[in-house]
């Protein structure tokens, strides 16, 4: 059997930017805005007022400093509270395809091949843009591709899974060029006017190529292990789905966006997690001293520093355990592939580390890595 292995990754970056002030303004002026409007709910206690958001909270909870979106004047507008992406028809690329194309051109680069020898595209995010025909499949035809393609969603966890998925066909023989992408436009299904919650999310694309390593033509990194494990908890949801018609809830409610019990997530998938690679580490036979980096999903700096000492049994250094969220708080299950594209570059031959992700589900998903 043929191994797999990781032979380049992509990100795609929009351009526009919200810092936690301008966040903080957006939000602190919609709640001013409802907060008139349900004045006299407020005054005869039939409501409670939204109290304002702040900068510091926002820091000192999640590490988050700044988010990337694809479009930065509907969130902060406090009459609207969501991005506005002008309607495509059906012969334009769709969004997830268009930033999948860019985040897969990169990749592709990396890995010194061209999309006609791809023979899979999975499509892996939080939340697909149509039911159907799979946006993979678009993205398929955009890159050139052969073979087959298809939509998956393990939320945060996707491109964990997607990569597990790609590595098990490529051992097996049946692709020989595996691109796994992560479109995650959280901006869309992000609840802006949650104060508990609306500074978590930014938008971003990842992609990674994987090949049978004897058709690595460049550094690489040899898929050594793959591990994706899910429990059920509705800690982490989103409602929102084709049977909402149905059952006459098409008004404006608050669980067709994503919602969480933060406190409870926390809690809950720490030890779920560190658990897990602490399995999948003595499966392997591997130390923390054999480990050099951590590329973690990345939701929140505690949650992070957390796993970090669990694993290594100590306070990680910052190199060991790269993170990106303060630059681009969570972006879902491209996170952990974030870091990964942009802290292994400095690894030798023979250095191994672990990209782990987790998130709604629960799931949870490590892969281990060799440079090679
Ligand atoms: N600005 C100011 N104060 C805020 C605030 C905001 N934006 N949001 C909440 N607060 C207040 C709360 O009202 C609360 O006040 P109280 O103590 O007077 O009741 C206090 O800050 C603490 O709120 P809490 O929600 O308990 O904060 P937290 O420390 O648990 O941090 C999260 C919130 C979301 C950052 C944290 O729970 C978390 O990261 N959870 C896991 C998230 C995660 O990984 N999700 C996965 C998504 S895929």
């Amino acid at each position: 059997m043929p191994n797999a292995a990781i032979t380049g990754t992509g990100v795609f970056t929009p351009s526009e930017i919200i810092t936690n002030a301008e966040l903080v303004t957006a939000y602190n002026a919609y709640a001013d805005l409802w907060n008139a409007e349900h004045a006299d709910d407020i005054a005869a206690e039939k409501t409670a007022a939204k109290p304002h958001s702040s900068e510091d909270f926002i820091v000192a909870a999640s590490g988050i400093e700044r988010r990337y979106v694809i479009d930065k004047t509907g969130v902060l507008d406090p009459t609207r509270m969501y991005p506005h992406f002008r309607a495509r028809s059906d012969d334009e690329p769709s969004l997830m395809a268009e930033i999948a194309q860019d985040a897969i051109t990169k990749a592709l680069a990396q890995a010194g091949i061209t999309g006609t020898d791809v023979d899979l595209v999975i499509c892996a995010a939080s939340n697909i843009e149509r039911a159907y025909p799979a946006v993979a499949v678009e993205i398929q035809q955009l890159i050139g591709a052969g073979g087959f393609a298809f939509d998956m969603n393990v939320a945060c966890s996707s491109a964990t899974f997607g990569i597990q998925l790609a590595a098990d066909m490529i051992k097996a023989g049946s692709v020989r060029a595996a691109v796994v992408v992560n479109p995650e436009i959280t901006s869309g299904h992000h609840e802006w006017r949650d104060r508990d919650c609306h500074f978590i999310f930014g938008d971003v694309c990842t992609a990674t190529v994987l090949q049978p390593e004897d058709a690595a033509s460049g550094a690489h990194f040899k898929v050594l292990s793959t591990r994706c494990a899910t429990e059920f908890s509705n800690n982490i949801r989103n409602n929102a789905g084709f049977l909402r018609r149905t059952r006459d809830q098409m008004e404006d409610r608050r669980d067709m966006q994503f919602m969480q019990n933060g406190r409870r997530v926390f809690k809950e998938v720490l030890p779920m997690v560190s658990q897990h690679m602490a399995d999948h580490m003595a499966d392997e036979g591997l130390t923390a001293d054999d480990l050099k980096r951590l590329w973690l999903h990345q939701a929140n700096k505690t949650m992070n520093s957390y796993i970090g000492k669990k694993v290594m049994g100590r306070d990680p250094e910052p190199d060991e355990q790269p993170n990106i969220l303060q630059d681009y708080a969570n972006t879902s299950s491209a996170g952990s592939i974030i870091a990964f594209s942009k802290y292994s570059d400095d690894l030798v031959p023979g250095d191994k580390g672990i990209i782990c992700s987790f998130g709604a589900g629960y799931s949870v998903g490590s892969v281990v890595v060799e440079r090679a």
